[in-house]
């Protein structure tokens, strides 16, 4: 028996991308180095395939086309990011003029092809500048990182009505500071800790230039939610080291931008690891008063965990790790995505939605990513040059099930972004892995063709909905 989900009206249907991963760099553009231009130019050999972030998707030039083709795809909306060393080439002095009208016209290009832009301020960039000088990790970047947010609302806002001020700020944290994925490849807890303090900080200083300022529209964040699942439920031990994954990973940014606080969980995870960063006076009462409009939710995957079986490590020099104080736990039953090495549960995404319902004063969210990336997509191609990605579709609707699920239970979820439109860019990872609806052939000229997932999108949102 199949049965009917339809969602409600005025429901966000669309994608999720960001600048430093789709929009490239070309002559005259003005922008200055992101942490990613410089980390590239320094060990290529670390991203798949030797392409790095100038050779991202084109959008700095296709951006016309590409709001077409969202149109086509069924876009009511669409995120992406400013780059900031875009905006303000130094961080922290002039505006670049080119910045501005590549934005402007980009926006425009949306709105004229009835796609609503949803614009975040920060996704892993760091300018170059600021990161010559620690980055997150020194203080004055929270203030230079609130100028910045308020020249953008200042230069944009009049088209602009949904901001974030992150995207998934765990990470630069786990990334730039834990586990050495992401540059400047530390691994120092205390540092990290450090890290994850000044974004909260350097948050609700941008969040209250936005209500202060007078500004129309609604200012949220972006957070990748990994529902922490005990090994077993029934023992206390696992259900202990849970919610002290969950504290560190969710609760540590969806506590301040929601409730205003810090979670005591986390607060005694730094002092019993000696990781408390400095405080300064004023900052609980600016965080407790600055917090967000709409919750932006990226979920891929859960996080199992154990009580610690292991021999502590910390980080083998004898500094603490988040992982003393918990094991990752490998569910056998657990069903895969080969490709990107992700457990894939669907369920997870609805628990994500109950949990803000019901912990977080059911405030208003979305689902701003999720999606599947596959490597090697040609493998799928037909006669007619189209990808033929039931594997996505699958994806897609099986995950919106429990959308539709959460929605009827009283979640206050306003939509479903995948991740991504247009195949970009993603890090280290380059052009390995495929997630978009729409393939780019970068030996031609990021040339764009419409996969399967993207006509069957279409469809989906003109019924608003689907029967399975
Ligand atoms: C999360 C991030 O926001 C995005 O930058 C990344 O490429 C995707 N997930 C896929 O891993």
């Amino acid at each position: 028996m199949s049965k009917n989900y339809t969602f409600p009206a005025g429901f966000w249907w669309g994608s999720a991308a960001s600048g430093p991963q789709t929009e490239g760099r070309y002559d005259g553009d003005g922008k200055g180095d992101s942490l990613w231009d410089y980390w590239f130019e320094q060990e290529p050999e670390k991203f798949f395939g030797g392409v790095g972030p100038e050779r991202t998707s084109r959008v700095y030039k296709m951006y016309k086309e590409d709001a077409r083709l969202m149109k086509e795809t069924g876009h009511n909306s669409f995120r992406t990011s400013i780059q900031w060393s875009r905006l303000i080439p130094d961080a922290t002095g002039e505006v670049n003029p080119e910045a501005v009208k590549f934005y402007n016209d980009y926006f425009d290009e949306l709105i004229a092809n009835g796609v609503e832009p949803f614009v975040g301020l920060f996704h892993f960039d760091m300018p170059m500048a600021l990161q010559n000088e620690g980055g997150w990790l020194n203080r004055k970047t929270v203030d230079a990182y609130a100028r910045y947010a308020k020249i953008a609302f200042e230069l944009f806002g009049d088209k602009v009505k949904r901001w974030f001020t992150y995207n998934e700020p765990i990470v630069p944290v786990e990334g730039g500071y834990l586990y050495d994925f992401h540059y400047p490849n530390h691994k120092n807890m205390k540092e990290a800790m450090r890290v994850m303090y000044h974004e909260i900080v350097a948050q609700a200083l941008a969040i209250k230039e936005f209500h202060e300022g007078g500004f129309d529209g609604t200012i949220g964040v972006v957070l990748n939610l990994t529902p922490s699942y005990p090994r077993d439920p029934e023992n206390p031990e696992d259900v202990k080291a849970a919610k002290l994954a969950d504290a560190l990973f969710n609760r540590s940014f969806l506590d301040p931008s929601i409730l205003g606080t810090l979670p005591e969980e986390l607060k005694w995870l730094w002092a019993d690891s000696g990781t408390t960063p400095d405080m300064l006076e004023g900052d609980a009462e600016l965080i407790a008063n600055n917090t967000i409009d709409l919750l932006g939710i990226n979920y891929y995957q859960p996080r199992r965990i154990k009580a610690k079986e292991t021999p502590v490590e910390g980080d083998g020099k004898g500094g603490p790790m988040p992982e003393d104080y918990f094991d990752n736990y490998d569910w056998p039953e657990k069903k895969m995505n080969p490709y990107r090495g992700w457990e894939i549960y669907e369920k997870g995404i609805y628990d994500c939605l109950i949990n803000v319902k019901e912990n977080y004063g059911n405030i208003d969210c979305y689902i701003s990513e999720n999606g599947m990336g596959v490597e090697g997509e040609e493998r799928y191609i037909d006669a007619n040059g189209e990808i033929q990605d039931d594997y996505r579709i699958e994806f897609v609707r099986d995950h919106l099930k429990w959308v539709h699920q959460a929605i009827a239970e009283g979640s206050n979820c306003h939509g479903y972004h995948m991740w991504t439109c247009m195949d970009c860019w993603s890090w280290t990872n380059a052009y390995k892995n495929r997630y978009g609806f729409i393939a780019v052939d970068l030996d031609n000229d990021g040339a764009r063709t419409v996969k399967k997932s993207g006509k069957w999108f279409h469809q989906v949102v003109a019924d608003n909905g689907f029967e399975a």
